[in-house]
């Protein structure tokens, strides 16, 4: 039977910052055993280590969710070393910024690889043990963008379209082996994400508006906030999961009428022009080059 906290086996992608250090924290406030895995390993060791500090169980780890075989293996280690594996959170994640025409080819294989390949290789590798054991739940991190049209962010809003398809077959296959799926689908959460696509992500084009001190961080959600509710939904076990709340509004608004939401869409992505337009002139009447876009992703 899967545990709904209490001494259930928890591995997160992404556990050193952000969604998945808040989900961290959460579960093993809630009496549960986590593995926070990492590609920047040391972001999740110190976590690991506040964690068991308030009394909690926590481990660290470093993987890369890119890599198969060390995702494999990580899951292999968890079952060896705990017996069960009650929940794997497909989490980590990274963000691409900038207009299509920005993007060039490796930014789309670098965030298909992360985004979309990290999630398939965790759930390769850990779906058939779930079978086994007769229980589980793999829960994708997802987006809002895995749900309506990001203008100014197609390759991410692509991973995350991606994600979602593959949570709502799986659950499907799944359910008969007593195996459970669900995707979170954040709107806008105040994590690292938000500056320059998070660690290890990219923004493309000049003086890009998603600087650090561009973006308007008022109006998002704590990430702790986020991880409580959260679980509270995957414990009862909800196909899809958005939040904040005014997110489903917009869910709805898409589904009823594609027309209105892309109309609403462009004016929010015309708006963004605009300011990043300014942000141009504003460079240009000071002397001060705007910024070139970063170079191609580093592996
Ligand atoms: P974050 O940048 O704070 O955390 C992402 C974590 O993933 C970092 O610790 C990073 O080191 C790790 N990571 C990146 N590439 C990795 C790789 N190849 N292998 C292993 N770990 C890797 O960002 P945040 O917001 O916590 O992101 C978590 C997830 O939430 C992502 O999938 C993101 O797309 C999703 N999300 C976030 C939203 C937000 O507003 N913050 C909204 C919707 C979805």
């Amino acid at each position: 039977m899967i545990r709904t906290y209490r001494d259930a086996v928890c591995l997160i992608t992404g556990g050193g910052s952000g969604i998945g250090e808040a989900l961290g924290r959460e579960l093993a406030r809630r009496g549960a055993l986590v593995v926070l895995a990492d590609r920047r390993l040391e972001g999740a060791e110190v976590v690991a280590a506040e964690i068991r500090a308030d009394g909690g169980q926590a481990e660290s780890l470093a993987l890369d969710v890119r890599e198969a075989d060390a995702f494999g293996a990580v899951i292999d280690g968890v079952l060896r070393d705990h017996g069960r594996l009650d929940y794997l959170f497909n989490n980590a994640g990274i963000g691409i910024g900038g207009a299509f025409e920005e993007h060039t080819l490796d930014d789309w294989r670098y965030i298909v690889d992360v985004n979309i390949m990290g999630v398939v290789y965790g759930t390769h590798a850990a779906y058939p043990r779930m079978i086994e054991q007769g229980f589980g739940h793999i829960v994708n991190t997802a987006s809002m963008a895995g749900q309506i049209a990001t203008p100014g962010l197609s390759a991410y809003g692509t991973t995350k379209h991606a994600v979602v398809g593959l949570t709502r077959s799986l659950r499907i296959e799944a359910a008969r082996h007593g195996v459970r799926a669900s995707a979170f689908c954040p709107g806008v959460i105040n994590t690292r994400i938000l500056q320059h696509g998070g660690e290890f992500g990219r923004v493309r084009g000049p003086a890009g508006v998603f600087e650090p001190e561009a973006v308007d961080t008022s109006r998002t959600m704590d990430p702790n906030h986020f991880a409580a509710l959260a679980l509270n939904q995957v414990a009862s076990n909800r196909e899809i999961i958005v939040l904040p709340r005014m997110w489903v509004l917009i869910r709805w608004l898409d589904r009823l009428s594609e027309s209105l939401s892309g109309r609403f869409n462009a004016r929010m992505y015309e708006r963004m022009q605009a300011e990043l337009d300014r942000r141009v002139a504003k460079a240009n009447a000071t002397g001060a080059a705007p910024k070139e876009p970063d170079g191609p992703p580093t592996g």
